[in-house]
């Protein structure tokens, strides 16, 4: 039987953190051998937040490590970017012309940017747009994502459905795929974590910065239990054995902290090392970069010709 796909995708800005990792990047790895597997590195859709060559050369690399580092194996998922297949930007915009505006002020990243008064450049207006390209040019079947991304996927599947009408079926509509215990992954003060919080825990963390984090969780209780410190501490262990040990160390929070800083330590320190061996072998990683780029300009200029067929513009 042929492999259904999956495909989902990580914006080059900055160092990952454990709600990337248990929100999204933790399924890429566990639906690698039954899925058809793409794992995209958004460059273009960081460029809305990342306009500094340096520092977009630096990041792209750094998550091409990260993927492998969480034990993405390159012989059974494409690892891409982006801005490798122009197909992307070429549907986006095909997209664009049959979306209209009002729709897209619907989007919750635009409504929060308008909120806080922010001048948004188009780039993050269309943002959706150039994700449903993402998406839509692979016969994406489910899209493993945070649930801060599931509007993005059904902005996807409306823009399927809406070209479908238009011009005949072309596009399977996908579905999103959100763990639901962890759908969103509470940071150090126990709002989402997201680095526009600064309440982030590293996935890569050395010790010491481990440390500092663990001991920055702001320790509000619930019966002497610290929320804070007990939601970060779930990811790593089961509820039960959790409850049980919290209850016993009940109102300890130094010592719960150092628990925490052990399992995390524990956790972390093997995709850290392993990070570290890839980062020996740069020319390595980018080899892997530039195939899984060819493979997958291959399969979206197959999709490409069909699309350019069914608009009228190929003759
Ligand atoms: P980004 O770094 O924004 O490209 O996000 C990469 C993935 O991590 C997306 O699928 C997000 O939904 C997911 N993600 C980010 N923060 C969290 C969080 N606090 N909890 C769960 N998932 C998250
Ligand atoms: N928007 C996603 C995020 O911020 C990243 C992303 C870009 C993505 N294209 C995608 C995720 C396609 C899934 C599928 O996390």
């Amino acid at each position: 039987m042929e492999k259904k796909i999956a495909l989902s995708g990580v914006k080059p800005t900055g160092a990952p953190h454990l709600g990337n990792y248990f929100g999204a990047m933790k399924q890429f790895v566990e639906l690698q051998n039954d899925y058809e597997f793409y794992a995209m590195i958004a460059d273009y859709h960081a460029l809305n937040f990342i306009q500094n060559a340096e520092e977009m050369q630096k990041n792209i690399l750094g998550v091409l490590l990260d993927y492998l580092a969480i034990g993405l194996d390159p012989r059974k998922v494409t690892i891409f970017k982006q801005s490798d297949v122009p197909e992307h930007t070429e549907l986006a915009w095909i997209f664009d012309t049959i979306t209209t505006v009002p729709y897209l002020k619907r989007s919750h990243a635009f409504k929060d940017a308008e909120a806080k008064n922010k001048e948004i450049n188009v780039g993050t207006f269309n943002y959706p747009m150039l994700m449903a390209a993402d998406i839509l040019l692979y016969d994406t079947d489910i899209v493993p994502v945070g649930s801060d991304q599931k509007q993005h996927v059904e902005y996807a599947r409306d823009t399927a459905e809406k070209f479908n009408r238009l011009y005949g079926k072309t596009f399977k509509i996908p579905e999103p795929m959100i763990l639901k215990d962890v759908a969103t992954v509470p940071g150090t003060d126990g709002q989402k974590m997201s680095k526009s919080y600064g309440n982030t825990i590293p996935l890569f963390a050395e010790p010491e910065e481990i440390k500092k984090y663990v001991m920055g969780i702001v320790t509000d209780s619930v019966a002497s239990i610290p929320k804070n410190v007990f939601a970060i501490h779930a990811l790593l262990r089961p509820d039960k054995e959790l409850r049980f040990l919290y209850h016993a160390k009940a109102g300890k929070y130094k010592e719960l902290k150092e628990m925490l800083i052990e399992d995390l330590e524990k956790f972390i320190a093997p995709m850290r090392e392993q990070r570290k061996a890839l980062a020996r072998d740069i020319p390595g990683a980018l080899g892997i970069l530039k195939e899984g780029g060819e493979k997958a300009k291959r399969v979206a200029e197959r999709k490409m010709a069909e699309i350019r067929k069914k608009i009228g513009v190929s003759l």
